[in-house]
């Protein structure tokens, strides 16, 4: 970067002369909505040629159920009817509106048909797994009320937890919101082998946060603040159920936490002060155990927890809370959230998430194994481009939550959008406005990302003005930048480095105990100011993959792109 083009892009920050870029907004907009036209296609059909070993009906629907005390809440919902295949590939959970868990072996032929019996588009994404594009639920396969839309894949992954949950075009919040989502179970060869806590004592743990109101109906408000920060409901459910509980032995317990909540991001800890012994994350097992003070857990990311209550009473009780931190909203949203809703569950503050109860002494428990799973790391010169990363920048204004300086469009691939299928590739997430970490704008513009501006013609190119020229204003005086969720879709990920800049480390250091970086991850928190490096392999397959933020109220403003894997 030159000096130049520096200091005029200090100069519009600074002075607030880029305030003035905002005066042409009304058009931006339109613009942005003009421009993501998804085609229709005709939903895939059963290949007569493909011999599932599992296949099962999957319906997304309206229902009822019962989740507070009285009426019952109108929610969307996912059932599934097994058609073949092991009887414990479908599991319901008893009374939520959570989708059955689904529980896959690596190895199986998999065959899922999708119902739309909702009045709106839907389309199925299983967030984790390694599929083809075009089974992989991206909104172009977005299909119509009445139609079905077949999948069928291969399962590829190692054993862990992943996620199913809609992905149409701008609607995904809401739909998941609404109780679309569920968890989906991978398990092979080196997880059985550990026999690590099964059955009743492996127990999932979906977090979310809704709002009801008076009539026990879900408020989903989609107000600006909304958007920009994200939902937050002002209760916690887990599993589909308020102030949850479990009843447990005095032994060793397997949970499998899911952060399923739109926005909201926990800082996982028990209350006593008793360490997290985490023994996996996103793409399944760690090599060898973990033991944290406490695990940051935002949407979209995964935990496998040792939960050991050997020693513990009979009657004694631990509750596991989100601890205090601070630094993932912006201040200025911070006070007005704040002060629009009255915040009884402030984002960063203090509250319980479940309880468990020991309700019975029992003498033996399963030991900890010392040697979890073997990771296939790639080194930095396994990668396509060790000098050059590939870059992920978020820019963050109050109207537009942007990848790489552009909204979601279809079939708007940049250049470096583009990746060699079966090569492993560097990767840089960063806040590409900078907020006086000027070495992740630098990084944009070596790729010379494009900025939005430029092509609405309030800007310039990233070559001109810097790339957040016409939009990282607000970020610039501090009042924007906040933590994002980034998830790429297909293979896990594994993170190389993160760094953050001096003004963030206050906040920072409220949080940074709680990331793991010794396993395989599909999601990865983005702190403000924070620059997270990542070494992805794009193997097996051609084809469209997204890449996102998993605050879905972002990705459903356009914090989402493709890369086009050819
Ligand atoms: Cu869980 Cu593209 O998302
Ligand atoms: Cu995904
Ligand atoms: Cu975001």
């Amino acid at each position: 970067m030159s000096n130049n083009k520096y200091s005029r892009r200090r100069f519009l920050t600074q002075s607030g002369l880029g305030l003035v870029a905002f005066a042409g907004m009304p058009n931006f907009i339109q613009a942005m909505e003009g421009m993501h036209g998804m085609p229709k296609l005709t939903p895939n059909k059963a290949n007569v040629n493909f011999k599932p070993d599992v296949e099962f009906d999957l319906f997304c629907r309206s229902a009822s159920v019962s989740i507070l005390p009285g009426q019952q809440t109108q929610v969307q919902q996912y059932s599934a009817l097994l058609k073949k295949g092991p009887q414990n590939t479908i599991v319901d959970i008893a009374g939520s509106y959570l989708g059955p868990l689904i529980n896959l072996q690596k190895g199986q032929k998999v065959r899922i048909n999708l119902y739309n019996k909702l009045t709106e588009p839907t389309v199925t994404h299983w967030h984790g797994l390694h599929v083809p594009a075009n089974m992989d639920g991206h909104p172009q396969y977005t299909i119509d009320p009445g139609e079905i839309l077949v999948y069928e894949f291969e399962v590829l992954n190692r054993a862990g937890m992943n996620i199913y949950h809609p992905h149409p075009h701008e609607l995904t919040a809401k739909q998941v919101y609404h109780g679309l989502a569920g968890a989906l179970f991978v398990r092979d060869e080196e997880e059985a082998q550990l026999e690590l806590p099964a059955g009743e004592f492996e127990i999932p743990i979906v977090i979310q946060d809704r709002r009801f109101d008076e009539q026990n109906q879900l408020v989903y408000a989609h107000s600006m603040h909304d958007r920009m920060a994200g939902f937050y409901g002002d209760r916690v459910l887990v599993n589909g159920k308020p102030d949850f509980k479990i009843d447990v032995a005095s032994r060793a317990y397997r949970l499998r936490v899911l952060n399923g909540s739109t926005a909201r991001i926990y800082k996982l800890g028990w209350d006593d002060g008793t360490p997290l012994t985490i023994i996996g994350v996103d793409g399944g097992l760690l090599e060898q155990p973990e033991t944290k003070p406490y695990v940051m857990l935002a949407p979209g990311e995964r935990l496998d927890v040792w939960a050991d209550f050997s020693g513990r009473s009979e009657g004694s009780q631990l509750v596991m809370r989100s601890l205090s931190f601070s630094g993932v909203l912006p201040k200025m949203v911070g006070r007005m959230g704040g002060m629009m809703h009255g915040h009884s569950l402030a984002v960063g503050s203090d509250y319980p998430i479940f309880t468990v109860r020991v309700i019975k002494k029992v003498s033996d428990s399963p030991k900890l194994p010392a040697q979890l799973s073997k990771i296939n790391w790639h080194p930095l010169s396994a990668t396509a481009n060790p000098d050059k990363p590939i870059p992920i920048a978020i820019s963050e204004s109050p109207m537009a939550m942007l990848l790489n300086g552009r909204p979601y469009a279809f079939n708007d691939i940049q250049d470096f959008e583009r990746i060699k299928v079966n090569t492993i590739q560097l990767m840089e997430i960063f806040h590409a406005h900078g907020g006086g970490h000027g070495k992740a704008a630098v990084s944009g513009e070596e790729h010379n990302v494009e900025t939005q501006g430029g092509r609405m013609g309030m800007g310039h190119k990233a070559g001109g003005m810097g790339m957040m020229g016409g939009l990282g204003m607000m970020g610039g005086m501090g009042m924007m930048t906040m933590a994002h969720p980034i998830h790429l879709h297909g293979q896990s990920f594994q993170i190389v480095s993160r760094s953050v800049g001096v003004e963030q480390e206050t906040d920072y250091a409220t949080v940074k105990d709680g990331f793991i970086e010794s396993g395989l991850k599909d999601t990865v928190l983005v702190m403000p100011g924070e620059k997270v490096r990542i070494i992805k392999p794009f193997q097996d397959f051609k084809g469209l993959f997204m890449y996102h933020c998993h605050n879905l109220e972002h990705e459903d403003m356009g914090m989402m792109r493709d890369f086009l894997i050819e």
